[in-house]
């Protein structure tokens, strides 16, 4: 329109676009019939319990953390285990990779993953205290053994990391993501985000597998 005809060129207004700036992309994955593979898992991390000194992870209180060489293990379950949660990884990396980069994932050929991992075992009253993952980039939980009562506590909450975003909150402000223990489930986040798991209440082990996943060096520079 002629900006100069004096007609009234002012109010055509399109509706106004949403943009989603920054938001924190994070994965879960169901996996069917995992109960043989989190039965030889727990039998594994109950015995590793037993045999290897744990480490201190400065996040969990109580518990047992193992070290992070858990996937170092020959044992076909924990192999299994590892292929599965590599394939997780994967998947996450294409929808993560997708929303942080302006690079193509497709335009970078191979991407290495290295990973590394621990068990964690929760008993009544063991928390882990908010903590990221640093010198990663992608994390992740897969949870092996996980009583079913609902009122067993042992959530894996996932911090809002918009910090300032609760200074004024909306009524009903989405804030804390809350994950309750599921066995056969993976949860993936971005290794920067802060989490913590709440008390856990229930009787018997709450077991869980954390992992890290640190990608080759060609994906974290630009040219
Ligand atoms: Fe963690």
């Amino acid at each position: 329109m002629d900006h100069h005809s004096g007609h009234s060129d002012a109010a055509k207004s399109t509706p106004g676009q949403a943009i989603p700036l920054f938001p924190t992309v994070c994965f879960v994955a169901e996996h069917q019939d995992a109960e043989e593979l989190n039965e030889a898992i727990k039998t594994y991390c109950l015995e590793q319990e037993k045999t290897a000194a744990g480490i201190e992870s400065g996040s969990i209180e109580g518990g047992y953390h193992s070290s992070r060489e858990f996937f170092d293990s020959e044992h076909v379950a924990v192999q299994k285990l590892k292929e599965l949660l590599l394939e997780d990884a994967r998947q996450y990396l294409g929808h993560y990779w997708k929303q942080e980069s302006t690079t193509p994932l497709g335009s970078m050929g191979d991407l290495a993953m290295r990973m590394t991992g621990w068990s964690v075992i929760l008993r009544q009253g063991n928390v882990s205290k908010p903590h990221t993952h640093p010198g990663a980039q992608l994390s992740g939980v897969y949870y092996v053994s996980t009583p079913q009562d609902q009122n067993d506590g042992g959530e894996l909450v996932l911090a809002d990391p918009r910090i300032r975003a609760t200074v004024a909150p909306l009524v009903g402000q989405k804030s804390n993501a809350l994950f309750p223990p599921r066995a056969g489930v993976t949860i993936l986040f971005p290794s920067f985000l802060e989490h913590y798991v709440l008390p856990f209440k229930g009787s018997g082990e709450r077991i869980s597998i954390a992992y890290n996943i640190v990608l080759s060096p060609k994906s974290l520079q630009s040219d």
